[in-house]
């Protein structure tokens, strides 16, 4: 039996606390940046166990101004910078290369966790490449040794990554910069926002200046630099704090979703979840899988197709970069990365959130099982 009701996706769990928190914060009277932010800053520092973390607009924002703040851009005498990062990933992590004037350079992920390939970005590094820019795709770390040993900055893309550490160690402060965001479906939801960790106090000095321009003291003002307007809002950092608070609780409801996943997929023949490292803490962040069409006896579109008419919304994460119509036109010489588009195909993330209740889950894969048994 399909559901009476539909499932959205990964809808965000707001409850009375967050509208409270925002409520306060309008009365106090700060609609901008104000304490809310600082107390932000402070709380996920800890959290994130880095020296430095500055509140921005959103994880695009804070990806942009970290390449800006390590000098990323148009490069010198035609020749322009490169970074190097992976197709699997939402657009914003490329256009914020080619928004500094530098170029992306795309190289294939691995078949397991459609994380980066270490070895190819070692193998695409030029006296060009200023950056590398990973992803940590669904809350599963990618290798980030191997990246760290070339000596080239990295920058994180950690928009799944809030819960995530990589061999023990807290996401955060172990690159150049590491980038969150706050948007309404990550695991710390304001709705919009982002947030940069860094241990290098000059990369949080730039960033400070690149992200708001204050008047300071007085109405005589000056700047060293012309910045941008990508600071976040205190009514915005009011429900991140909230959202802080709930994460254990919410972690819990996830990591009981995986399970679940975990164990009603396991008789599925065709239907593959993305492999997770033991050695490393995943973020669970998206559940997705790969579907195998020989095997489950349907492709994925047609899968996603079958599982909207019974009510239960999924979604892509992520069709490759590099294939979309503007990255394609641009870069026409771009060699195939086969695993990166095969994956695009077959890929499929199932309904996530602390808002689901298990029964919203047991839907999803009475569904799958449904389907399945139909297509066999
Ligand atoms: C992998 C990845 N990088 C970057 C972003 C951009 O974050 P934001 O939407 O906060 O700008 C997202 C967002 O959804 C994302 O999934």
């Amino acid at each position: 039996m399909s559901r009476d009701t539909p499932l959205g996706f990964q809808p965000p769990a707001i409850g009375e606390e967050e509208i409270a928190a925002v409520a306060e914060t309008l009365r106090s009277g700060w609609l901008t940046t104000g304490p809310r932010a600082a107390l932000l800053e402070e709380r996920m520092a800890e959290y994130l166990e880095a020296k430095h973390v500055l509140a921005v607009a959103s994880g695009t924002a804070a990806l942009h101004l970290a390449l800006v703040a390590l000098g990323v851009g148009q490069g010198v005498d035609g020749h322009r910078d490169e970074v190097i990062t992976t197709p699997i990933t939402w657009p914003a992590t490329a256009n914020v290369i080619v928004h500094t004037g530098a170029s992306p350079v795309f190289v294939d992920v691995r078949p397991g966790d459609l994380n980066i390939d270490p070895e190819l970005v070692a193998a695409a590094v030029t006296e060009r490449t200023k950056a590398i820019m990973p992803v940590h795709l669904a809350g599963q770390p990618c290798d980030l040794e191997p990246l760290h040993a070339l000596g080239i900055p990295v920058i994180e893309d950690a928009a799944h990554a809030a819960e995530s550490a990589y061999r023990g160690r807290k996401l955060g402060g172990l690159s150049d910069a590491t980038c969150f965001s706050l948007y309404a479906t990550k695991n710390i939801a304001a709705g919009e926002g982002g947030l940069v960790a860094t241990n290098r106090g000059d990369v949080a000095a730039a960033i400070g200046e690149l992200r708001l321009m204050r008047r300071g003291d007085g109405s005589r003002y000056d700047l060293t630099v012309p910045g941008y307007k990508a600071n976040l809002s205190d009514v915005l950092a009011a429900i991140a704090l909230v959202q802080l608070d709930k994460l254990p609780e919410h972690t819990e409801r996830r990591c009981r979703q995986f399970d679940l996943y975990d164990e009603g997929l396991a008789g599925l023949d065709g239907i593959e979840p993305l492999a997770r490292d033991p050695r490393d803490t995943h973020a669970l962040h998206l559940y997705v899988v790969r579907i195998v069409a020989e095997r489950f006896g349907l492709g994925r579109d047609e899968l996603q197709r079958a599982l909207a008419e019974e009510r239960i919304s999924t979604s892509i994460h992520f069709l490759p970069v590099h294939r979309l119509t503007w990255y394609r036109e641009r870069f026409p010489d771009q060699p195939a990365l086969p695993v990166a588009e095969r994956a695009g195909d077959e890929i499929l993330s199932l309904p996530l959130s602390p808002a689901h209740s298990e029964d919203d889950i047991h839907d999803v894969l009475e569904s799958l099982h449904r389907i399945h048994s139909r297509a066999a």
